[in-house]
């Protein structure tokens, strides 16, 4: 039995490696850490959603599959053509037959190439067809949340799941899925072919398949947690950058670089140690496969080298040379696949990872919504109502208690009141930016949730707070892709709310660029801005929540000449910080702790000489001692 000796030997050292895997694996399983990819949602349900993106495509895949399998063909019988041809060689040589085989097997080489091509290319047109939907429908849905909804996702994250996320699941389609199944289909194949030509052999090889998939399983779970350690790694990175870059300058003002660049360091490091980590499994991962299959090509060798001169037996089977030749290309064929298996199934957790982060955004039902008989309002005139409206952005935590008020059709209505009494949200509530959780509120008489969303907002104007402009030209802001309004009717609008002083001085007219959030206006230039884009699209009822920005005095002035003239247009509710504006408003709304303490006309509520009377002596008196006069006794 002497002529086994190296055999157990080889079969000895493998036992041994093994064994300290083993050891390594019982020691990872202790450390009880959350390992893996935390899921909620079944592997069978994210299967499923997943499927009906795919279905349009079922032609392509099915092309691509019968495409696959001339490549699997090629796999299968091109070590045995090759054995073939050694075994013509050696028998009886004939140059022209030698040939004709090997135009043959080039032949065979070439079709697989130009297969593995157009797999490709089709593979890749279906996979992007697939994720370009799944991000635009993303997108459509993150359109439909609610601002409540929307402030509790940071944008950073809505980022990486409209990309990185989509970007796994293209992954899947165009790479995963297919090679997957191809490798199923070799490994099965080349078995066969194995099992036809030799068993004996065949069982040699075997042999090492226990100890693959030992390895692979020791793997997956010392990949996995590499792999977490790597994705938890930049997503803090990512989140870290996306914050500190937008507050750079904040960083710069306060001489913070030094310190945060020590926190970006850790970070940096961090993420740098995980893909080591990463790489590391990699590293032992794949030589110990390759140790696997040059251990099996040594066995052949051993048992079989002799076939390649003179025919040998092995346990009864008939070895010649061709046949090591086929086995030998057969064992790299059957140990790729199964190292890629391995591999491929870890990236498909991955897949299956992101895709239950896109349905997870997906199941967000948008709480606001059209209801089911909500009607489309054609014209509006304009007449508000608040009927004892509650109003909580958490629960339990009231902003507004029962606020009740009326605004005739074209009458203004200013809110005045402390910071935090609710201004702002009055004016949020009436396009349903929020619902309300008690009372009502009617615009010509109808409750607001009975009309269609898109229809009410085409008849409000709102101008919020903190304008926001994005990139593109002034144009392009004012208008916000509405279609049909030219260039005439832009710069009446500009004209009437007196943007036009500033426009007419840019180079560029309406065609100057306006870069990111529109950082190169000065802030009452965007307000200006911002009237104009509200006063293009002519809604009914106008919404203004003025900035508290400091204005410098010549923009102020065009500032409040404009609101006085906006009053004619329609209906307006306002939220002004200079008194001055207000006093031309038809109502006055005085807030506090969201409840409404004082409503009248300007001369009224002063005659009352309740809390507006002293918020406008108080007013009055400061701009009086900023033009230098003196305070009356
Ligand atoms: N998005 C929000 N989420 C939670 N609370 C909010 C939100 N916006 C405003 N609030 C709270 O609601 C109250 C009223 O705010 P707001 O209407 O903005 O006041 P004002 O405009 O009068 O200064 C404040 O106490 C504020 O903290
Ligand atoms: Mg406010």
């Amino acid at each position: 039995m002497h002529e086994f000796f190296p055999l157990i030997l080889v079969g000895g050292v493998l036992g041994f490696v093994s064994l300290i895997f083993i050891i390594a694996y019982m020691t990872i399983r202790k450390q009880k850490e959350a390992i893996g990819f935390d899921r909620n949602m079944k592997d069978s349900e994210i299967t499923r959603r997943l499927l009906v993106y795919a279905k349009p495509h079922i032609g392509s895949f099915a092309l691509v599959l019968l495409i696959m399998m001339f490549s699997v063909a090629y796999d299968i019988v091109s070590p045995i053509l090759m054995g073939h041809i050694i075994e013509v060689i050696k028998a009886d040589f004939e140059m022209s037959y030698l040939l004709a085989m090997v135009a043959v097997y080039g032949g065979i080489l070439v079709v697989s190439l130009i297969c593995t091509y157009f797999q490709a290319i089709i593979l890749q047109r279906t996979g992007q067809k697939i994720v370009s939907r799944i991000r635009e429908d993303l997108f459509v849905h993150i359109e439909k949340l609610s601002h409540n909804q929307l402030n509790g996702i940071p944008v950073g994250k809505l980022v990486t799941r409209v990309t990185n996320d989509t970007g796994a699941i293209s992954m899947m389609f165009t790479n995963l899925i297919v090679n997957l199944i191809k490798n199923c289909f070799v490994i099965i194949g080349v078995l066969t072919a194995m099992l036809c030509l030799n068993y004996m052999l065949t069982f040699m090889v075997l042999c090492f398949v226990p100890f693959i998939v030992l390895f692979t399983m020791i793997f997956r779970k010392f990949s996995r947690k590499a792999y977490r350690r790597v994705k938890d790694g930049t997503t803090d990175i990512n989140t870290f950058l996306s914050e500190n870059l937008s507050g750079m300058k904040i960083i710069q003002i306060f001489n913070r670089e030094a310190g945060k660049k020590d926190e970006f360091d850790k970070k940096n490091i961090e993420l740098g140690r995980a893909k080591r980590g990463e790489m590391l499994v990699f590293s032992i991962f794949r030589p110990l496969v390759y140790m696997l299959y040059v251990s099996s090509v040594l066995c052949l060798l051993y048992l079989a080298a002799r076939g390649v001169i003179k025919d040998v037996e092995f346990l009864g089977q008939t070895i010649t040379g061709g046949l090591v030749v086929t086995f030998y290309s057969y064992i790299n064929k059957f140990f790729n696949p199964i190292q890629n298996l391995a591999e491929q199934f870890n990236w498909l957790q991955s897949a299956y990872a992101s895709a239950e982060k896109i349905f997870t955004i997906f199941d967000m039902v948008p709480e606001v919504q059209d209801a089911p008989d909500a009607v489309e309002l054609d014209e509006v005139k304009g007449e508000i109502e608040f009927r004892d409206v509650w109003f909580a952005y958490k629960e339990g935590e009231w902003v507004l208690k029962g606020v009740s008020f009326h605004v005739n059709a074209g009458d203004t209505v200013a809110f005045v009141g402390a910071t935090g009494s609710g201004k702002t949200t009055i004016l949020s509530l009436l396009c349903r930016n929020w619902d309300i959780q008690k009372g009502q509120i009617l615009v010509d008489g109808r409750d607001i949730r009975t009309i269609k969303i898109s229809s009410l907002r085409r008849h409000f104007g709102q101008m919020l707070q903190d304008v926001f402009l994005f990139a593109g030209t002034i144009r392009s802001n004012i208008l916000l892709g509405a279609e049909g309004i030219d260039d005439e009717a832009v710069m009446d609008a500009c004209r009437y709310v007196n943007a036009n002083h500033f426009i007419d001085k840019l180079p560029a007219g309406l065609d100057e660029e306006v870069r990111d959030r529109g950082n190169n206006f000065s802030a009452g230039q965007r307000q200006l801005l911002s009237f104009a884009r509200t006063i293009v699209h002519k809604p009914s009822v106008m919404i203004l929540d003025e900035a508290t920005a400091n204005i410098d005095t010549e923009t102020e002035l065009l500032i409040q000449d404009s609101l006085e003239k906006m009053m004619n247009i329609g209906t307006m509710l306002m939220v002004a910080h200079r008194l001055s504006t207000i006093q031309h408003a038809d109502k006055i709304i005085y807030l506090s702790h969201g409840e409404i303490q004082e409503e009248g006309t300007h001369a009224e509520l002063l005659a009352m000489k309740g809390r507006y009377y002293a918020l406008y002596s108080m007013q009055f008196e400061k701009e009086r001692l900023a033009k230098g006069e003196h305070p009356v006794a």
